[in-house]
């Protein structure tokens, strides 16, 4: 649990960028409009910012150019030694979703792509719950990552995946934890978020999600 995918990450560290460019066939079209994805994040972002799972800091470089605090979470270490070469004074933490050193600040936003699919949708509640008591006033959640209309849909992307032969990719969508549109709402509701999800690609959606009144 949490930190069960770091060796993965930490092999894919150098070529990550490579892959988030489209140059990976497999994966190009999860990646399709990459940059834009990660501009609508930040658009949505405020103040000061946690992101999780900062991978090669591509997310974190867009908040921090609209003027926003970040502060990163990341469990892999080759993932931390790439962005801390980037971003020599990002205040990065080694944690993950479920367990990181709580920062200081009252936190505005919190934010992730590509990342959230790594918990089951145990973890995934658990998380959200979280998220719920470290954010401030007003606070808000913006995600974006791999979701299905349905199980159903997710069941032909996988086939689709395997007609075309790619076979990694068809791997990765039986083997990590990617959820519905339902089984999200229905966690984000529970933690006591209103949560609203736009399409940006064929597979990832973006969820903006804000405290609801008690
Ligand atoms: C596909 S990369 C995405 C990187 C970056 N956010 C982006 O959009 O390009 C997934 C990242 O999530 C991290 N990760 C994996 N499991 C995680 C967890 N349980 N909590 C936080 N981050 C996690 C990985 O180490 C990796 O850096």
């Amino acid at each position: 649990m949490g930190i069960e995918f770091n060796e993965l990450f930490d092999q894919w560290a150098e070529s990550y960028d490579s892959t988030v460019a489209g140059l990976d066939l497999e994966y190009q079209d999860v990646f399709a409009g990459y940059k834009d994805i990660l501009e609508n994040v930040a658009a949505r972002s405020a103040g000061f910012v946690v992101e999780f799972g900062v991978g090669t800091g591509n997310l974190t470089e867009k908040l921090m150019d609209g003027g926003m605090e970040v502060y990163g979470v990341e469990p892999s270490k080759g993932m931390r030694e790439k962005v801390r070469r980037k971003f020599p004074e990002l205040q990065l933490a080694d944690g993950h979703f479920l367990e990181f050193p709580v920062p200081e600040e009252q936190v505005d936003t919190v934010v992730s792509t590509y990342a959230f699919h790594h918990l089951t949708d145990d973890e995934k509640g658990k998380a959200l719950v979280q998220f719920h008591q470290l954010l401030g006033p007003n606070g808000k959640i913006v995600f974006a990552d791999t979701v299905f209309v349905t199980e159903l849909a997710k069941e032909a992307k996988i086939d689709e995946a395997e007609q075309k032969g790619f076979f990694r990719l068809a791997r990765d969508l039986r083997t990590e934890y990617y959820s519905t549109i339902p089984n999200l709402m229905d966690l984000f509701y529970a933690a006591g978020f209103e949560v609203k999800f736009e399409q940006q690609n064929d597979f990832v959606w973006l969820m903006e999600a804000a405290k609801k009144e008690r």
